[in-house]
Parts: C-alpha cells; sequence; structure tokens
C-alpha cells in the first residue's frame, strides 16, 4: 500500500465486547479485559502501518447509564491500563492525549489521566487519543461555549478550534467493530468527511490482519470532499506527474 493511501487518522468504536464475554458464559468485564489486550495490539499495528493519529471510543458519555459494576469495572480497567499501557506506550514513541468531560471523573482518575498525559508529552509516533467520557454532542456543545465565551462569533473555523481534537486533523477512517451501523455520537464534527468502516468481527477479535482489511478497503475508495470524480482523477494525475 502507497503512505498516502494510509491514512493519516483512524477512528474506532470498539464495540462487541460484552458479546464476546457473554457467547463465552464469561463476565462482560472479561470482554473488555480481552478489548484492552486487543487494543494495545492495535496501537501497534497502526504505527507499523504508519497511521500517524489514532482515536478511540473507550467510554461515552452515555455508558454511564449501563450498571454500577460495569461503570466502576471500566474506571478500574482505565487505572489498571495507566499503570500497565503507560510505560509501553511511552517506549514506543506514542503520545497519549484523553478526549473527553473529566469532570464527572474522580480526582485520582483525573491525575492519573494529567500525569500519563506528561509522561508522553515528548513523544510523536503516533498521536493516540483515548475518547473517555466523551459524546459528540457534548464536544460541540463545550466548543460552541467557548467560542462564545470568548466573544468570537461562531464558525466552523472558531468552533473547529474549539474542539476538544483541535490538536489532530478530522480522522480519515472510522472503523466500527460489532456488527452495528451507526456513529453512537462519536465525533460527530470531525467525521463529516471520513470513510466509515464497518465489520462483524467483535472489538476483542479485531486483530492486525483486520486491521489490514479496513486498511486496504480505505485504499479502494475514491475520497471527493465534494469534487467529482473527474476533478479528483485530474488532481491525482498532476500530483503524480
Ligand atoms: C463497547 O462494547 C465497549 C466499551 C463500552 C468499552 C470499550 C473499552 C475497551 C475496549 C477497553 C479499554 C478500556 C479503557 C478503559 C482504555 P460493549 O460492551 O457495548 O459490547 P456489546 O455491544 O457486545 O455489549
Amino acid at each position: 500500500m502507497t503512505p498516502d493511501r494510509i491514512p493519516h487518522h483512524v477512528a474506532i468504536v470498539m464495540d462487541g465486547n460484552g458479546r464476546w464475554a457473554t457467547r463465552r458464559y464469561l463476565p462482560r468485564i472479561a470482554g473488555h479485559k480481552k478489548g484492552m489486550d486487543a487494543l494495545s495490539a492495535c496501537v501497534r499495528h497502526c504505527h507499523d502501518r504508519g497511521v500517524k493519529v489514532l482515536t478511540v471510543f473507550a467510554f461515552s458519555s452515555e455508558n454511564w447509564k449501563r450498571p454500577r459494576e460495569e461503570v466502576s469495572s471500566l474506571m478500574e480497567l482505565l487505572a489498571v491500563a495507566l499503570a500497565r499501557e503507560v510505560p509501553r506506550l511511552n517506549a514506543e514513541g506514542v503520545r497519549l492525549f484523553f478526549v473527553g468531560d473529566r469532570s464527572a471523573l474522580s480526582a485520582k482518575v483525573r491525575a492519573g489521566l494529567t500525569k500519563a498525559e506528561s509522561a508522553t508529552a515528548s513523544n510523536s509516533r503516533l498521536l493516540f487519543n483515548v475518547c473517555f467520557n466523551y459524546g459528540g454532542r457534548w464536544d460541540i456543545a463545550q466548543a460552541a461555549a467557548r467560542v462564545t465565551a470568548g466573544k468570537e462569533a461562531i464558525t466552523e473555523e472558531s468552533l473547529s478550534a474549539a474542539m476538544a481534537l483541535a490538536h489532530v486533523p478530522d480522522p480519515d477512517l472510522v472503523i466500527r467493530t460489532g456488527g452495528e451501523r451507526r456513529l453512537s455520537n462519536f465525533l460527530l464534527w470531525q467525521a463529516a468527511y471520513a470513510e466509515l468502516y464497518f465489520t462483524e468481527k467483535l472489538w476483542p477479535e479485531f486483530d492486525g490482519a483486520a486491521l489490514d482489511d479496513a486498511l486496504a478497503d480505505y485504499a479502494r475508495r475514491e475520497r471527493r470532499f465534494g469534487k467529482t470524480s473527474e476533478q479528483v482523477s485530474t488532481a491525482l494525475a498532476k500530483k503524480v506527474a
């Protein structure tokens, strides 16, 4: 695959942990733990393939509605992930960002997120955004509130600059595992021109080969950004010449 056919920014809705566990007569949290392992491997595959930004949906604004034990297990998993993964991510040159509303998180979790971000701040091989207590509507609303508070006019540019993912370009490819075909409040603003890829595979089963399938599918897409196919081909021919 030529480098310009590799998406710069890949975003993933990691769905299907619960079903993976239930099918094995395991508690749902076992699926999330397996999902954590799949995520570690996915980070590595992404930088091996030349992806520069990876954004994942780890906990949505709506996930608070889950049973209390599952919510606390996910919080614990985050703490475990920080302790286990940050040294590894650092060694691999990955820079970590947490994206979402931190005000609802405990002081301990918030401190852990800030510490992990500072520890990896000088890395640049892959920018890794973990969306936690995140929702696309929350992001648009908080951006609008910030722009208004700064007495700026609301424009596409001012809102984009105030979004929680303003430090990275918009995603090129959004992958959703687990068979559902919806965005579920993920990157509503930023995914305007993203290519969408849906797979039946449950997140814990999403391995390097599955990522390669998604990348190969992306490489076959024609991205027009509102232009005609002819305009795109002419521009591409000029670029190659
Ligand atoms: C959706 O599957 C998955 C989640 C809500 C959590 C995703 C978390 C991980 C992959 C682990 C990494 C976690 C952290 C904290 C970094 P689901 O539970 O909705 O699955 P289902 O649709 O089969 O029930």
